[in-house]
């Protein structure tokens, strides 16, 4: 059965996206339906390309009991539209962003990730707010109606 592709798209694949990335990982399997998602993240910037996730990500993760791996920043490619089932981002000038990047959204991938939740509301942005866990708390809600939606 080919799985359900899944792409996290923040600005700079640091904080949010990563957070968001093993957020839904942990739902999932959870859930015992791990084997039939495939999921990642990505940049629409190049700031951060190859470097790792945020500490503050990384010590809110720890704290909340789900697992993380290693892993660097990375550009969206173009390729990617056809590559990904789902296209989320965490904020409107990320999708706004990846509009512009695609040159549209012919098949309706782009979404933000609480209008799954029912709000047209952005994930606010820890690197400027310093605030993970109500980022945290937001990307929770978001994936969380997500997996409703697509299990
Ligand atoms: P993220 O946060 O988009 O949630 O990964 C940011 C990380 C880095 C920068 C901006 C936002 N930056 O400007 O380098």
């Amino acid at each position: 059965m080919e799985k359900i592709s899944i792409l996290f798209v923040c600005l700079g694949n640091i904080c949010r996206s990563p957070m968001a990335e093993f957020v839904m990982k942990k739902i999932v399997s959870d859930k015992g339906v791990g084997d039939r998602f495939y999921i990642s993240s990505a940049a629409t910037s190049a700031e951060e390309q190859g470097n790792g996730v945020h500490y503050g990500t990384r010590r809110k993760l720890a704290e909340e009991g789900i697992p993380f791996t290693p892993r660097y920043a990375v550009a969206l490619k173009k390729s990617d539209y056809e590559r990904y089932d789902y296209i989320i981002g965490m904020d409107r000038s990320n999708i706004s962003d990846m509009l512009a990047f695609f040159g549209g959204d012919k098949d309706g991938k782009i979404k933000l990730l609480l209008s799954f939740a029912g709000t047209d509301r952005s994930i606010s942005d820890p690197w400027y707010t310093g605030d993970f866990d109500k980022t945290y708390d937001d990307i929770t809600l978001g994936c969380t109606a997500l997996a409703e939606k697509l299990i």
